[in-house]
């Protein structure tokens, strides 16, 4: 016997019987999987999720308030799905939207797209289906609300119990459904800094005005009535994807993208 190398009674070496208990392990884990794969098609909610249609202002309430827990964009989701929860039930009751959270201040503060739109377009879009499985309405309504967003005078919902009072709160528009630019047009006007009571209610009433725009457009496409209203394709314009204010930016010297 080689020294280092001991043998067990089935004259296999430590490093060998490591080597098989990893592919037990593996395949056992494989094994596992496979297993909860086929208990979850058994089981799964059928995607898209059933809708029941919404009250817009009695949504937009609810998102104005569950704004002060978990911010913009789970706010918006929120608003919605809580509410299907109790009149359709599952997937709704039991999904953890308040994983969202993340989508605050731009995604985790990055100030990138605002969480109000990004969780109007994630609600939208489970409600409704992919457009690559042939239901262009959610990417049409997701395109509507950020083209909507970004041309609104924001906020435009007023809570029925505001937390601070609407006169303190200017309505500015953002020409952008960024966070940074949205935020920073209306602190500019308002003359409050990020971390005041007036730029926190700003930005619930905007996940307010969102979430009431959802249902709107939602609760037409479940009549049959709902037709896009956005204009905005700035890959087909521009050759570029969207930004909606490029002189903001760039100045008089808008860049022009390589074609073809
Ligand atoms: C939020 C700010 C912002 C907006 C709005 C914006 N851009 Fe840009 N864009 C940038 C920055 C920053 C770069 C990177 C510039 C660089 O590296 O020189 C860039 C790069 C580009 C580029 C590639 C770089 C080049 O010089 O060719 C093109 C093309 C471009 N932008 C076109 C546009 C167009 C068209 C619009 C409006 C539809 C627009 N941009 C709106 C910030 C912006």
């Amino acid at each position: 016997m080689e020294s280092g190398q001991k043998k067990d009674s089935k004259g296999l070496s430590r490093r060998e019987m490591m080597i098989g208990t990893g592919v037990l392990a593996a395949t056992t884990a494989v094994a596992h999987f496979g297993g909860l794969v086929k208990k979850a098609d058994a089981s799964a909610p059928q995607w898209p999720w059933p809708y029941k249609k919404l009250d817009p202002a009695k949504t937009a309430e609810l998102c104005y308030n569950e704004w002060y827990r978990v911010f913009c964009g789970c706010a918006v989701i929120n608003s919605v799905f809580k509410q299907l929860a109790e009149t359709v039930g599952e997937p709704y009751a039991s999904f953890p939207s308040d994983s969202f959270v993340f989508l605050e201040g731009g995604q985790v503060g990055w100030g990138t797209i605002c969480g109000s739109p990004a969780g109007a377009n994630i609600t939208a879009n489970l409600i409704i289906g992919p457009r690559i499985a042939g239901s262009p309405v959610g990417h049409q309504i997701s395109a509507d609300i950020m083209q909507w967003y970004s041309e609104a005078n924001m906020p435009v919902f007023v809570p029925q119990n505001p937390k601070i009072d609407p006169k303190a709160i200017p309505q500015t528009i953002s020409d952008s459904p960024l966070c940074h630019i949205s935020v920073g047009k209306w602190m500019k006007a308002a003359g409050k800094p990020l971390k005041s009571a007036e730029r926190k209610d700003r930005c619930a009433r905007v996940a307010a005005s969102t979430a009431y725009r959802l249902v709107e457009l939602l609760n037409d496409w479940a009549d049959g009535k709902y037709t896009p209203t956005h204009d905005f394709t700035c890959s087909k314009e521009h050759g570029i994807t969207g930004q909606y204010n490029c002189t903001e930016c760039h100045g008089d010297n808008v860049p022009t993208p390589p074609q073809g």
